[in-house]
């Protein structure tokens, strides 16, 4: 496996730095452009990888995937009452996708959607940011798993689009705490840090059918099944559709870098370069998807 990770590494070499740092969020736009790292966590929780695969980086909406999951976990599908699943056309920060769809998120990837979710997240467990930390945790078994305050103080300071989406859906009566507080905890979701070792392990119970690093579900098989394809349709946002064209596995970027990517029944894959390209997906990770997926052959179709 290492010989097949170190052949993609060198495939994508020439495209790692290329596209853009998210620059939005100041604290995200200080990281290395040229960092790459690729890990593979198969089902027995063995990790192998290459470049910088064990540097922690800013997870961001990488959260999303595992506040989801927490909530489905906790709540079962209520929250579908509040959260669309639909793809969407707009860029994961649009407003004008969230007014055309009158204060209920099209998707839980959407940053509106996630600002559904941590709502829930924060009404069932009294800490969202805190229960989210504590399932990376748990599915990763680094306990030294943590939020980064640099970025999350970054982001809540130059938050004005994330702060505009929440006080819309509050206005169409679908928040049940306050904006401040929702805010909080999602951009402290955000800014935690895990390494491609990390995320893939945490991940792993997507590709197990919902059962978890203790052997117990943290979903059942078919909310599963669901979280997954909702990942396929929707976790790549607007560039959704050309990622399964290329990778086909469902999926989830942020705007860190990363992009964790489900091979049911077999692995994990997570990788991390923090240039982005127009979608925030990043250049370099979507390319060594692609490779790794063409050379092994694994895809859900
Ligand atoms: O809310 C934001 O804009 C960021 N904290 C997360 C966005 C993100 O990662 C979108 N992914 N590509």
């Amino acid at each position: 496996m290492r010989e097949v990770l170190e052949d993609v590494h060198e495939l994508v070499r020439s495209l790692v730095g290329q596209g853009r740092v998210a620059d939005y969020i100041p604290a995200l736009a200080e990281v290395e452009p040229r960092r790459f790292g690729l890990a593979v966590a198969t089902l027995d929780g063995e990790v192998t990888g290459v470049g910088d695969y064990r540097v922690p980086f800013s997870v961001q909406s990488l959260a999303k995937v595992f506040a989801l999951a927490a909530v489905l976990g906790a709540d079962g599908d209520q929250i579908w009452g509040r959260v669309g699943r639909e793809p969407s056309t707009h860029p994961f920060n649009s407003l004008v996708q969230l007014e055309i769809d009158r204060g209920v998120p099209r998707n839980p990837f959407l940053n509106a959607g996630a600002l559904v979710t941590t709502d829930r997240l924060l009404t069932l467990t009294g800490d969202a940011a805190g229960a989210l930390r504590g399932f990376l945790r748990a599915e990763s078994g680094n306990p030294a798993l943590d939020s980064d305050p640099r970025v999350a103080d970054s982001e809540l300071a130059h938050g004005h689009r994330n702060a505009s989406l929440a006080h819309l859906i509050a206005s169409y009566g679908n928040l049940e705490n306050p904006v401040p507080e929702v805010l909080d905890h999602y951009v402290r979701g955000c800014a935690l840090s895990a390494s491609c070792a990390d995320l893939a392990l945490a991940g792993l119970f997507l590709a197990r059918g919902g059962v978890g690093a203790d052997g117990t579900p943290v979903l059942s098989r078919e909310a599963t099944k669901r979280l997954n394809a909702t990942m396929l349709v929707c976790g790549m946002y607007d560039g959704a559709g050309e990622f399964a064209y290329r990778v086909g596995l469902p999926a989830k970027s942020g705007v860190g870098g990363g992009i964790i990517a489900v091979v049911p029944n077999r692995c994990v894959l997570c990788v991390w370069s923090p240039a982005l390209d127009v979608c925030g997906n990043s250049v370099a990770g979507v390319a060594a998807l692609e490779h790794l997926t063409a050379r092994t052959g694994w895809s859900v179709f």
